[in-house]
């Protein structure tokens, strides 16, 4: 079976086997999920806009207070030791960052010489199948009951967790989070709804990662001349919707194809991948293979 993680993994400066990183129990991470991470996709062995990927990590390590414990330089030579050591053309970077462990617990940050801890692994990249993008995948809605912060990638994702779970015991793949009546994202993906041929993308506020791959469909929205409005998009109008996706890293570009047990769309298709899901799919694809692969 394939190893879920490569050796060596990066441990506060050293690359050691999986079996031996530790840290301790008295970790903020454990603790009290005082930490923060980034997911950064690898094709062909090129790591994907990374440069994107660590402007969102310093954005989410400032929103949080946390000096970042790397410079621009150091985190991509982190990250091209793990690609290089990798066996795989085509993965995932994992990165985390806490704000390290005292001698005590303690809420209130500690002493200033308590050092972060600095974890990094590569994962196999691992795309929907052919056959789960050919018939979509379930969605649940549930209340957003996230902290005010949701742009921030931050490691505590207990409702994240406990949203995805939910979606997981009801046979689907991912909830989608509502507040105040609007669809912000999923528990761990952005969502885009079609509605009579338009592409609609909730703006990024507080209350939504701004997804990397999200920035991605936008601009392939506008390259294609595909109509594109980011606007906030009520509960309402997803359940209306021709069409719903998800995106993220990992997922690239995957319809919704039930929500809530309901099919999405309306017509002969309801409850199929719609048109222009599948044109964005391939424009995705399409610039995977022409830029991503190549960057
Ligand atoms: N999750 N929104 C949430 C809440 C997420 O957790 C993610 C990604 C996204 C999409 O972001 P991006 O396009 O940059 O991957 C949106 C990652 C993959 C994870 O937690 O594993």
């Amino acid at each position: 079976m394939t190893p879920y993680v490569a050796d060596p993994v990066y441990l506060n400066g050293r690359w050691l086997p999986l079996a031996e990183a530790g840290v301790s129990p008295l970790d903020r991470g454990f603790l009290y999920g005082d930490g923060v991470y980034e997911v950064i996709p690898v094709y062909s062995r090129r790591p994907f806009r990374i440069d994107e990927h660590l402007k969102r990590l310093q954005a989410t390590l400032a929103g949080i207070r946390l000096a970042n414990p790397l410079a621009v330089d150091a985190w991509k030579a982190v990250v091209s030791g793990l690609v290089d050591a990798a066996p795989w053309e085509d993965q995932s970077i994992y990165l985390q960052v806490t704000r390290g462990a005292d001698d005590k617990r303690d809420h209130a940050f500690p002493p200033s010489g308590v050092a972060p801890t600095v974890f990094a692994f590569a994962s196999p990249l691992v795309t929907p199948p052919a056959e789960v993008r050919a018939r979509g995948v379930g969605a649940i809605t549930v209340p957003d009951l996230r902290w005010a912060r949701g742009d921030l990638k931050v490691v505590s994702l207990l409702a994240n967790v406990l949203a995805r779970q939910q979606a997981v015991d009801q046979g689907c793949a991912e909830a989608l989070l509502i507040r105040d009546g609007f669809v912000k994202e999923g528990a761990a993906s952005n969502v885009f709804v079609v509605r009579d041929g338009i592409l609609l993308a909730p703006p990024k506020t507080q209350l939504m990662l701004p997804g990397i791959t999200y920035d991605v469909i936008l601009e392939l929205a506008e390259k294609h001349g595909q109509p594109l409005e980011v606007r906030e998009i009520s509960e309402a109008e997803l359940r209306a919707a021709d069409e719903v996706w998800m995106t993220s890293s990992t997922k690239e570009v995957l319809a919704i194809t039930t929500l809530d047990g309901v099919p999405v769309g309306n017509g002969p298709n309801a409850g199929r991948p719609g048109p222009l899901g599948e044109r964005m799919w391939q424009w995705y694809q399409d610039f995977k293979n022409t830029v991503m692969r190549n960057d």
